[in-house]
């Protein structure tokens, strides 16, 4: 049976013993605390966004004695305000590009492409991620969708200007749209998002692409190339899957 803090545990019904499904929030435990061991001293650090950021987060408090020189990078406020509670402080500019990026997803591929924005946090989230050396994507086992992304929807972040037009444009491609929490959600950075379903998504980089050029988006929740490795929680521990990302030259 499970105990009270989730950690799987075995239990005897004679004459068998059965294990039982170790809880979620232990396996995004378990990948954060394999996503933690990457980073060093010195490094520039992206923070990502949500619930298994933050056990990513209750790591770091324990370590930052030995992180004393490590720069880091909210991609919300929400975690720059968690970051701030631990002591630590964030950068919201830097001259140079970061050396890591941490951050979860809502799902994930075999080929390295997610979706993102669960949260609301796809714009920082997509900036910090294209501007950082090694981006590492820690989910669990119920993220990963071996058949492909789209089950969760594609958050996307729009204006909110004329946004039940923008919304009408979405559709145009072929998807079934809501205004999240009404049309009154808005985001760090004051716009709104339309939680958009297209079904499984066959093809996310033109589909990305071809979201992102409706005027009224700012941003897509579908991350093509953005993933170096993904690191899995499952109850055994953590499964890794790399990819190599084209990066763009100012990286190297
Ligand atoms: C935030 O906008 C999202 O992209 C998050 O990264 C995503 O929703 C994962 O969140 P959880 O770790 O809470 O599932």
């Amino acid at each position: 049976m499970l105990n009270y803090s989730g950690h799987l545990v075995k239990i005897k019904i004679s004459p068998v013993t059965m294990e039982l499904p170790m809880s979620v929030d232990k396996q995004k435990m378990q990948a954060a605390e394999e996503a933690s061991k990457l980073i060093h001293d010195g490094m520039t650090v992206g923070l990502g966004t949500g619930s298994t950021v933050a056990h990513l987060l209750a790591i770091l408090q324990g370590k930052l004695r030995e992180l004393r020189n490590v720069r880091w990078v909210a991609t919300s406020e929400d975690t720059a305000r968690k970051c701030a509670e631990m002591g630590i402080s964030t950068d919201s500019d830097l001259e140079t590009p970061l050396d890591l990026d941490i951050d979860g997803a809502d799902e994930a591929d075999l080929e390295g492409n997610l979706i993102k924005g669960g949260g609301g946090a796809l714009l920082r989230e997509k900036i910090v991620a294209r501007n950082s050396r090694n981006v590492i994507i820690i989910v669990d086992s119920g993220k990963l969708k071996k058949d492909g992304i789209g089950d969760f929807g594609i958050p996307v972040a729009i204006s909110p200007h004329l946004m039940t037009l923008t919304l009408r444009n979405l559709e145009e491609l072929g998807g079934k749209c809501t205004l999240r929490g009404n049309g009154n959600y808005r985001t760090d950075d004051g716009n709104a998002i339309a939680d958009c379903h297209f079904g499984k998504v066959k093809h996310p980089e033109l589909l990305e692409a071809r979201i992102k050029l409706i005027p009224g988006v700012v941003e897509v929740g579908i991350f093509h190339n953005l993933c170096d490795m993904l690191i899995v929680g499952v109850d055994s521990g953590t499964e890794k899957y790399q990819f190599k990302r084209r990066g763009p030259s100012f990286l190297k």
